[in-house]
């Protein structure tokens, strides 16, 4: 096979095409094969005391597609992300990422098992959050910036250090205005992230996320939350990012969403995989839709046990990784960037009430 020069977009002989029209053969069974995968998981399990919430035996991810991830909630989707993307860890299992090509063209398989999620992110796979994640109080084009580094969490206050800072700083604020403008964003940059409303954070989630020009954006129910009128505007920008070639995994629990835009579709229940297939039959499945999704299944979850989840996974990760956030920010500190000072304001974080007050406010 020769090198991948097909063009991206949803033109005829795009990779976007072909790898649409190639799932049309695929097997409807969990854990089936795909014909061009970017991701390949197997064996993957994790365990909160007794609790398995994931156990994925084998799940492959076909490239430059849009996959939907559902299952009720407390199915091990967000869990699934996290240990994809080095939020957290697993107990057992690997996953291979199907990012480079050798002289013959053909996908070579890299492991990202133990990377820190922001070294997942450098590699080209990054998620956005269930609950959104900005800085509140810090600026749009801030948060933005930070993006670029990875992640957020401690990881991030690395790229406050002046000195790593300055280098690509102008490259890297260019890049952020451009996505600002993709996402009308562009005139609230220089707002602090808690005043945007609940929509509004969800695309600066998402533009935050390209910020590392990712090959693989994992998605946590972007539409949760937001205003029916922004819901299309989020829709035809999680399209452009398939237009674009990039893999886009996307957990969302409005069927009509999910029939809409996704290629391929994914169930998970108890942590496994239940059934794979293309969005038509396994949306219309009724048994899949009855017996999976239940009656509970667009209860979120709440902003402090999500917020608790993360910041035990971050801390571990911390660890792992030898970092100690309190370095970090003295270090950041002691520049004097605008950035730094709010570095260490430990009410940077993102509040409960923040939140609430800003959810029905979506006006675009
Ligand atoms: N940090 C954690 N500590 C304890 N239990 C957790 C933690 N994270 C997830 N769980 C549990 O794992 C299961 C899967 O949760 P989750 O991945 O959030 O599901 P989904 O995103 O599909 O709703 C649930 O039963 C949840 O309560
Ligand atoms: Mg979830």
């Amino acid at each position: 096979m020769p090198a991948d020069t097909a063009p991206t977009g949803t033109t005829p002989g795009s990779v976007v095409t072909r790898n649409r029209e190639a799932l049309a053969s695929v097997e409807q069974v969990p854990g089936v094969p795909k014909p061009d995968p970017i991701m390949v998981v197997d064996k993957l399990t994790r365990s909160f005391g007794g609790l398995t919430a994931v156990s994925v035996d084998h799940l492959e991810v076909q490239r430059s597609v849009i996959t939907g991830l559902i299952g009720p909630n407390g199915a091990g989707k967000t869990t699934l992300f996290n240990l994809l993307t080095g939020f957290d860890k697993p107990n057992t299992g690997t996953w291979d990422y199907y990012d480079v090509q050798d002289g013959g063209g053909v996908w070579q398989p890299r492991s990202l098992r133990g990377l820190a999620a922001h070294k997942v992110a450098r590699r080209g796979v990054v998620r956005t959050f269930q609950l959104t994640k900005a800085l509140a109080k810090l600026t749009v084009l801030d948060n933005m910036k930070l993006g670029a580094t990875g992640q957020s969490g401690e990881r991030f206050l690395t790229a406050l250090v002046p000195s790593l800072w300055s280098k690509q700083e102008k490259e890297i604020e260019a890049r952020a205005l451009d996505l600002l403008a993709r996402f009308k964003l562009d005139t609230k940059k220089d707002d602090f992230a808690g005043t945007l409303s609940g929509g509004q954070r969800k695309l600066l989630e998402m533009a935050r996320a390209l910020m590392t020009d990712p090959k693989v954006v994992m998605l946590d129910e972007p539409m949760a939350g937001v205003n029916p009128a922004l819901t299309q505007s989020l829709l035809g920008h999680v399209k452009d990012l398939r237009e674009e070639g990039m893999s886009v995994i996307f957990v969302e629990h409005d069927m009509d969403v999910v029939r809409d835009i996704s290629d391929w579709v994914v169930v998970m229940a108890q942590g496994s995989v239940i059934a794979e297939g293309p969005s038509d039959s396994i949306t219309r499945n009724r048994e899949v839709v009855d017996a999976y999704l239940g009656a509970h299944h667009d209860q979120a979850l709440s902003f402090d046990e999500e917020q608790a989840r993360i910041a035990a996974a971050e801390a571990e990760l911390a660890k792992v990784a030898g970092l100690d956030a309190d370095v970090l920010i003295a270090q950041a500190t002691s520049g004097n960037t605008g950035l730094a000072r709010m570095a260490s304001d430990p009410g940077e974080k993102q509040k409960p009430s923040d939140r609430i007050a800003h959810d029905d406010k979506d006006e675009r």
